[in-house]
This record gives structure tokens, sequence and C-alpha cells, in this order.
């Protein structure tokens, strides 16, 4: 049906072997390929000094233990960008904080807005959760000045953004994202830069915080099964209200080969994006936000979003791409349309005028790295015919 579908999953050997590798080792649960993928991603977000990483079932559940590992809970506040996808207001719910939604900084950067989150923070306020949207970095250099000054704790959802970098500050080199913040938060759902199918990674530089992740992925026990199947112990105690958050070694192996390909996937996605831009700046009326950004670093686009000129119904464009056989997405419907959301006493919604003046022409086209320039064209092609009909 698709000629050119959203994202693409182009499994390698070395994937299948990777997986094939561990169902013969004959040890399953979290265990050595576990450790080995998380200390490589850690090295990978920072060779000259890696952080503390754990490898947990996704990024929602990673962003949950990170926030019960800063302590949050009811009567609390955690700002959080409206324009994101659902788990990150929903893991703040679970904690009995309130979610307090931010706005976006406009058209051009879809990103949380730092004036926006000034503006929100009260004395209840004990972290933000920045989201790296599209895979491209928040302003990380206000945001770390603002929330260090309030002692305001900073959970990055960097589920979009997987080895990219940003500069916070002048005279230091730029600094992987979910390492900038208290604790990062990566996932590797199938649609994800890279991918173990579920899973996620969290990560902090703090030692006291990573020793309670490492506890609440666990259900808080002072030792594993596998340290019991090795011998090197025989019972455990139980140190905090856990969670079974826990990676397999099935996923950690296709974790391991996917990361090792993930650089030169960022950079080709890069590339693909570099001649949307250019292709697409030919539609009248059609925005790409981002357009202007220089890269700070390493960069890592996850998706694609475009801007339809105002008026212009989306359905239809979308229905139209798919006719010439183009999936399209929107990321994301905001969270404060949602049913759950926007009647909830734990969610506020004030002033999210700038996610509302884009939430109806957001369009997002397909991304991924073996996207080819022909299947680029296929795209733009398809919208620049869909916009002439839907215009008339
Ligand atoms: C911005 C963002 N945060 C969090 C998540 C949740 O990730 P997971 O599906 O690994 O739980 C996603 C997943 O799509 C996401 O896009």
């Amino acid at each position: 049906m698709w000629k050119v579908t959203l994202s693409d999953l182009r499994l390698h050997q070395d994937d299948h072997d990777a997986v094939l590798g561990v169902l013969q080792s004959n040890w399953l649960t979290m265990g050595p390929k576990t450790a080995e993928f998380e200390a490589a991603f850690a090295l990978a977000l920072d060779p000259q000094n890696p952080p503390s990483a754990y490898a947990v079932a996704n990024c929602t559940v990673a962003l949950h233990m990170a926030l019960v590992a800063l302590g949050i809970g009811p009567g609390d506040e955690v700002i959080v960008p409206s324009l994101t996808f659902v788990a990150t207001a929903n893991a703040v719910l679970y904690t009995g904080a309130t979610v307090v939604l931010a706005d976006i900084v406009g058209p051009g950067d879809l990103t949380l807005c730092p004036d926006d989150v000034l503006a929100k923070i009260t004395p209840k306020t004990r972290a933000i959760i920045p989201v790296h949207y599209a895979g491209q970095p928040c302003d990380m250099r206000r945001l770390v000045a603002e929330c260090k000054k309030r002692g305001i704790a900073i959970v990055e959802d960097v589920a979009h953004a997987p080895l990219a970098d940003c500069i916070v500050s002048e005279d230091e080199p730029a600094q992987a994202l979910g390492t900038i913040g208290d604790i990062g938060c990566f996932s590797f759902f199938s649609n994800k830069n890279m991918t173990t199918g579920e899973g996620g990674m969290v990560v902090t530089r703090h030692p006291e915080i990573a020793e309670k992740l490492r506890l609440l992925r666990s259900h808080g026990m002072t030792t594993l099964t596998l340290d019991r199947h090795k011998g090197h112990a025989y019972s455990y105690d139980v140190v905090e209200l856990g969670f079974n958050y826990r990676m397999d070694e099935i996923r950690a192996a296709l974790g391991l080969s996917q990361l090792s390909r993930l650089p030169a996937n960022n950079v080709r996605r890069a590339e693909a994006v570099a001649l949307y831009r250019q292709k697409l700046a030919k539609i009248q009326g059609l925005e790409v936000p981002f357009a202007d950004r220089l890269p700070e670093g390493r960069v890592a686009p996850h998706i694609l979003p475009v801007l339809l000129p105002l008026g212009v119904p989306r359905l239809a464009i979308q229905q139209a791409m798919k006719e010439q056989g183009i999936q399209t997405s929107v990321h994301y419907p905001p969270i404060h349309t949602f049913t759950l959301h926007r009647d909830s006493e734990q969610v506020r919604t004030a002033n999210l005028s700038g996610v509302d003046f884009v939430a109806d022409r957001l369009l997002t086209l397909p991304l991924y790295a073996d996207l080819t320039e022909d299947d680029i064209d296929l795209v733009v092609r398809a919208l620049k015919h869909s916009l002439t009909q839907a215009v008339g």
C-alpha cells in the first residue's frame, strides 16, 4: 500500500546474530549483555566521562523512575511541554504530582519555551522535563541556568535525540543530550533512531540518583537473580519501593548491534533532512520548523514535522498523500487537547497559544536513515500535489 512509510525498520544480519546469540546462551533476563549495552551506551554519549546508565523496559518507565528517584510526589509541580508524546506528562501523573503544561518557542522552533517555563514556575515546582522534540535540542543554556538558580531538577526526555549534542556553556565543548540535566531518559521503541523493539535507558551523573535508579528498576532489591545464579548471593533485602522496569538480554543484544550503527544512521537522517529542506523550501506557504538551526555538535534528527499553510485541512492532505502511497502522521496532538488531561485537576493548561497556533497545521513526513533522494522526491511531489488539490 505504501510507497514511502513514515519510518522504516531495516534490521541487519548482525541484529539477527545478536538476538540468536542470546537465545543460544541460555540466559534471557537482565545480565551481562544488559551491562555491556549500558556501558556502551554511556560511552557513546560521553567517551571522556560516561554517565551511569541503566537499561529499562521503555522510556515511559524511565521517566517515571526518574521522577520517583528525585522524590517527586503529590503536592509537587512538574513543568512539561504540551507538544510531546503523552508519556512525558503521564509519567508525572503516575507520581501524584501536578503536570504544568508549557508552550513551545514558536512555529520555527517547536521545543519548550524557556520564557513560558519561567512564567509557570511556582514555589511548588520541583522539576521540568525538556523534550528534545524531533531530535532538536531545547534551549539548555537558559533552562540549566534558570533551574540551577532555583534548585529545580531537570529530567531530559531524549526519546527523539540519542547521541545529539548541544552547547550549554560557551567555554565548554558540546555535551550529549540526556547528560546535561539531572537525569536523561531514552526510548528504543521501534520507530526510534535505534531500537530494541520496546526499550529505554535512564542516565545520570549523580552517584546517589544512580544508586536509587538501579534499585528502583528491580523492586528495590539488593541482589539480582543473576547474582544468585552465579552463587554471588543467597538472598536479598528490599530497601526501596521499586518496580520491575528491567530490560532483558534479547533486547540488550539488539541494542548493542543497533547502537553500533546509530552515529552513521543519525548522519544519514540529517542528510535526508537537509535534502527535504531544500526541496520543501519551494512549496509556497509551507513552513519547515528548525530550518534555520545550526548544529552544535552531533545531530540526531528523529522526525520531520512541517507546518501546512494556514487554513489547509490537514486530514484532506493526509488522505491525498495516502492515495499517492505516502504515509504521514501528526506529532503530536497536544496533551491539553486529550480528554483525560483537559479536565484533570492534576493538569494545568493555561497559556498555550503557541502550541494552539501550530497544532492543526502540524504534519510529519517520512524520515528514516535509509530514505533515498528518490523517496524524498516522491514525498515532496505528493505534498505539492495534495496542497494544490486542497487549495483548489
Ligand atoms: C517524546 C517521547 N517521550 C516518551 C516516549 C515514550 O517512549 P516509550 O515508548 O519507549 O515508552 C516517546 C515514545 O514515543 C516519545 O516520543
